[in-house]
């Protein structure tokens, strides 16, 4: 006989007319023996429908659902039970998968029930669940979260001031060979403003403690860290099973209360992540159920939760850490749109930062994209005029509107579509034209390069033709090729991490003739 999976995924071929038109009608006519062997049907249809049909269809699907709630077999129950939510189900569906929670419903149907409820159900659910014994650990929470969102969706406030207590860490996070910069950018901030003292850095990552009150917004004026996160505690364990009780009580501790509800507007939401370690639901179900039974007002939310608390691997444990998952990027928000191939954004504000503009700059991207580069290097000051050329139209008249949007007036810019080695076509450049050339040039992965050391090369004999004396090239340099010309003389190589796989982050000097 065939497999419940076999069958579903034989019907999953199937159209959504064939599947509505001529499996549900044989399904509702079989007997109850067939039907017990064709209940894959219900799994085909719920996620055929779910994918995409039309809201009529889905309304007449969850209909006929609704209806095979009401079955003698309890595994037909059980797979309506599983497809309803997928199909945009409410009240109406509510109501019914909770007439089916009496007491002397079976423990798995129960928990079928709990999960159906957890995703669909709402006030009326979780006035029914406070009296059912047997739902699982998990459904109040799930409800409760739920409920809360749509209530009011949480939003992360950026100007709340934070008086902080002692001993509380921050970490801001990088990818691999930007520590130094991020560490500088750190040193410069605190030079200026306070508020903060630098701890430690190193492998990709940037601690500090605050020393007086601050607010988010002042950590989010820093532009060269990826990730920002506060440091809940450690947690050391010989094996899983005994991290879950000292895990839920650092969630639940009073330190993510008060970070919470600083800097939260609405309910107080947060997914837990392993960091590198996939999803690991099991132990997430198990720390989260603990953790909202010690601290009931802080809800695990796997959906839009305003909050990320992370567990990175350490020896013998993990720091787990509160961060705000801001999207988009409060920093980015001149970013109207992006292109397939565009740079980190705190990779790009690093090579503005090892770039330092002074006063005056000419800066010319021959790879602009979407003028990432040029943007954060006109953000820092000292910019007269960019300049940004490409091959690819679409990428430059987003470059145009993204730099309309950061709002740089004081800066003219163009975006001129052409190849770089053409550059002395272009009006305002030409040989000793620029004083600094920045840029993260095709890699040879996301966009493909025939003979990506001649172009790097050429990229070399441009910078060596449009730079003035005293000009710099900064770039991401996908290959080991020094240039030629021994005009150009590096005065920096840091070995990067661009999303898996290596690159140098260089800077040259174009020396006098
Ligand atoms: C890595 S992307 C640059 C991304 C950009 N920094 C951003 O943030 O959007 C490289 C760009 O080089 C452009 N390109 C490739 N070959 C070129 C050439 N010979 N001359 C000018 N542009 C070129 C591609 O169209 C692509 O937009």
């Amino acid at each position: 006989m065939q497999s419940d999976k076999d069958l579903y995924r034989q019907l999953r071929l199937l159209s959504r007319e064939d599947l509505w038109q001529r499996e549900v009608p044989a399904f509702d006519r079989a007997s109850p023996r067939e039907r017990m062997q064709r209940v894959a049907v219900i799994r085909a249809v719920g996620v055929a429908f779910a994918a995409s049909g039309t809201a009529e269809q889905q309304a007449e699907v969850r209909a006929w659902l609704t209806r095979l709630l009401q079955d003698p077999s309890e595994k037909i129950r059980r797979y309506a039970m599983a497809a309803l939510p997928k199909l945009g189900a409410g009240a109406r569906e509510e109501k019914e998968l909770l007439n089916l929670l009496q007491p002397a419903t079976g423990p798995r149907e129960k928990k079928f029930l709990g999960r159906a409820l957890e995703k669909i159900g709402g006030a009326a659910t979780l006035a029914a669940v406070a009296q059912t014994p047997g739902l699982l650990p998990q459904t109040e929470q799930k409800v409760k979260a739920s409920l809360a969102r749509a209530d009011s969706p949480s939003v992360i406030r950026l100007d709340r001031v934070f008086s902080p207590p002692r001993g509380l860490r921050i970490h801001l996070r990088c990818r691999k060979g930007l520590e130094t910069l991020v560490r500088d950018e750190v040193r410069e901030y605190i030079a200026k403003h306070g508020k903060f003292r630098l701890l430690e850095f190193r492998g990709r990552c940037v601690a500090l403690a605050p020393i007086a009150p601050f607010s988010l917004g002042d950590l989010f004026s820093l532009r060269c860290f990826d990730t920002l996160a506060f440091g809940l505690g450690v947690v050391r364990a010989a094996r899983p099973a005994e991290a879950v009780e000292p895990l839920a009580a650092v969630i639940a501790s009073p330190l993510t209360r008060q970070l919470l509800a600083a800097f939260t507007e609405g309910s107080l939401r947060y997914r837990l992540e392993y960091v590198g370690k996939g999803h690991q639901r099991g132990a997430v179900q198990l720390v989260t159920n603990r953790a909202y039974a010690l601290c009931p007002d802080i809800l695990n939310d796997a959906r839009q939760a305003p909050w990320s608390i992370d567990l990175h691997a350490i020896r013998h444990g993990a720091s787990v850490e509160l961060r705000p998952r801001l999207t988009p990027d409060p920093r980015l928000d001149y970013r109207t749109d992006d292109v397939w191939a565009a740079s980190h954004p705190p990779l790009a504000a690093c090579m503005a930062r090892l770039a330092n503009p002074t006063k005056d700059e000419i800066v010319w991207d021959p790879f602009c994209g979407s003028g990432t580069e040029l943007i954060e290097t006109a953000m820092r000051g000292g910019v007269k005029s960019v300049h940004g050329t490409d091959l690819d139209p679409a990428a430059l008249a987003i470059a145009r509107a993204n730099f309309a949007a950061a709002k740089l007036a004081a800066v003219s810019a163009q975006f001129i579509c052409g190849d770089f080695r053409d550059f002395a076509s272009v009006a305002g450049l030409g040989p000793q034209s620029v004083t600094l050339i920045i840029t993260n040039p095709p890699m040879g992965r996301r966009v493909r390069v025939p003979n990506l050391y001649g172009l790097i090369g050429d990229l070399f004999t441009a910078a060596a033709s449009a730079l003035k004396p005293g000009g710099r090239l900064v770039f991401v340099n996908p290959v080991r090729l020094d240039p030629k010309d021994p005009s150009l003389q590096l005065q920096s190589r840091h070995v990067v991490d661009l999303g898996g796989f290596d690159c140098q982050l260089e800077k040259y000097l174009k020396l006098a003739p």
